[in-house]
């Protein structure tokens, strides 16, 4: 067994995004792709000897042929131990579950999230820290410097691994662990939550149907809805992992996972629904005819924390993404606690969450989670909505409208444009960036804007500064409106307008969304002149 080092070429696209590199399937099968990009996170970690790594993916096209490869890679690169979930299938939560449990050095995640599978469609890989979460800038940034100048990579010539059958191994001078994530997950959630109230709950007359989209949280989804918690067969649907998610596209919102919300709202429909993306850390929660956003799920969860018995002692403190509404920001003035407003990305949480400033944090692209560990958490979501249903007895659909009559509603919709030429982007970013100092102060269809600004943020625990995070509209009554550029699309550019507006009077919470924003949306047009300059006359996704 020899340890080659293969001759390559540096390529000029491997800055890795919001969340690690993602592109085409093709473009990570060209012959040194995927192998320069591990070369160069490998390379970026110089004190990876003997130390151990975690690795998996969520079970999309390319996901097995890039683990041989990493495992070859990774032993001809020094790891000591390598932690393969079985099959290849590891979900992002139970990856930075096990990184922390085992206090592995890292873990290589193959996955391209929500975005579609298939060999047309996305792959990705990410690189988590030891802290279990994604890793920062500095080291994102280290990994992208190393791609640029990356002259060799270094692999074993061996054969096939086999990553079907528990147990350990050795590669070279590497070993290699085949894990069950299933069972290590589900003994993290039965030590957060109260099981036992949860058995009372499912085993009841209370129905749940969880789809998984054919994505990687059904294993864990049967297993502790249905074996552990004693939910009826049936209720988790689409639980089987498939390459090409079954044609769907992972992404838990009203659009992708329609079949799910048509039963929701349904007659006779079930008295909860939820959905999980690809790599089962994002999280849709349904109640009864009832969609709940996730901005305001964050809010509820948070102001109902202490029901769950890992958050008994209280939140030590709650942050949001910036682009999220601040629907959690009065839950927190209320409980007391402090609140923090960072750029979109799981990893600003990182420094927040290991410095043990906050308990629970959230963003509007439907991802929620808490300090239990480094990524977003689909499946503690919903074991978090019924652990509240459970300790309130109440529906969903009233749990929401209570929250909103003592907070206030905070009327929100996300409208996205996908896949717009990168150029025209780019121009409504500059063209809407040259008008911000003239914004502050003005007012826009009879609301006056209070700042315009580029969002920057400056870490609190190690100063470091992210500029050109979104940019933002603050209205005098509270309102925003927010444009940003997506860092996760792999076709063209996908521009994000946000908008938001706080209602305090209880008579007025009943509106549509899109009804209650109908000012700010036409302000969001408006300003950036979408129409006439791309002919689209509406968004491609409202969330
Ligand atoms: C991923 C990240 C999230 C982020 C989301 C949207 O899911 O993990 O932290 O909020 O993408 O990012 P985007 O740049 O596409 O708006
Ligand atoms: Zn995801």
């Amino acid at each position: 067994m020899a340890v080659l080092q293969i001759a390559t070429r540096p390529f000029a696209d491997q800055r890795p995004g919001t969340s690690g590199l993602r592109k085409k399937v093709r473009v990570f099968q060209q012959p040194h792709y995927l192998e320069n990009f591990v070369q160069s996170i490998f390379n970026a970690i110089p004190d990876r000897a003997g130390k151990t790594l975690v690795l998996g993916g969520d079970g999309r096209f390319y996901n097995r042929e890039a683990i041989q490869t990493i495992l070859r890679m990774a032993s001809a690169n020094n790891w000591g131990k390598v932690i393969v979930g079985r099959g290849g299938f590891f979900s992002t939560p139970a990856v930075s579950a096990v990184i922390r449990a085992r206090m592995a050095h890292g873990g290589i995640i193959l996955s391209a999230s929500h975005n579609a599978g298939g060999p047309d469609h996305d792959f990705g890989i990410k690189y988590n820290t030891a802290n279990g979460g994604p890793a920062s800038e500095k080291i994102t940034e280290a990994i992208w410097s190393a791609s640029k100048s990356l002259q060799s990579y270094r692999i074993l010539d061996d054969a096939d691994i086999d990553i079907d059958t528990d147990g350990t191994s050795i590669l070279g001078e590497m070993q290699i662990e085949i894990c069950d994530p299933v069972a290590e997950y589900a003994r993290l959630m039965e030590h957060i939550f109260d099981f036992d109230a949860l058995r009372r709950l499912l085993q009841g007359p209370f129905r749940m149907r969880f789809d998984a989209l054919h994505a990687i949280t059904g294993p864990y989804a049967h297993k502790i809805f249905e074996a552990c918690l004693g939910a009826p067969a049936g209720t988790v649907v689409n639980g089987t992992p498939r390459t090409d998610f079954g044609g769907g596209h992972p992404d838990p919102n009203l659009v992708y996972a329609k079949s799910l919300a048509d039963h929701l709202f349904a007659e006779n429909a079930p008295d909860f629904g939820a959905a999980s993306d690809g790599d089962g850390d994002r999280n849709m929660i349904l109640g009864r005819q009832f969609f709940v956003t996730p901005s305001d799920s964050l809010a509820v969860l948070a102001a109902h924390a202490t029901v769950i018995p890992a958050y008994r002692q209280g939140l030590k403190g709650i942050a949001r993404s910036m682009p999220t509404s601040q629907a959690v920001d009065v839950v927190a003035e209320a409980l007391g606690v402090a609140h923090y407003e960072t750029p979109t990305g799981w990893k600003f949480f990182g420094n927040l969450l290991d410095a043990g400033k906050i308990t629970f944090c959230g963003e509007e692209s439907f991802g929620t989670g808490s300090d239990h560990i480094r990524e977003k958490d689909g499946l503690w979501a919903v074991l978090a909505w019924l652990s509240v249903i459970a300790h309130t007895e109440r529906s969903v659909a009233d749990i929401v409208t209570q929250h909103w009559q003592r907070f206030g509603r905070h009327y929100y919709t996300r409208h996205d444009y996908e896949e717009l030429p990168a150029e025209i982007g780019e121009q409504i970013m500059r063209s809407i960036t040259a008008q911000l100092p003239i914004l502050s102060g003005h007012t826009l269809a009879g609301r006056s804007i209070l700042t315009a600004d580029d969002f920057a943020y400056t870490d609190p625990i190690d100063g470091s500064i992210s500029t050109h995070q979104g940019l933002r509209l603050l209205f005098t009554d509270g309102a925003r409106l927010i444009f940003r550029l997506s860092g996760t699309g792999t076709e063209g550019a996908t521009l994000r307008i946000y908008h938001e507006h706080l209602e305090k009077d209880p008579r007025r919470q009943r509106q549509d969304p899109q009804r209650a924003l109908h000012d700010l949306i036409q302000i969001g047009r408006d300003l950036t002149r979408i129409e006439t300059l791309t002919g689209r006359k509406t968004p491609t996704v409202i969330t």
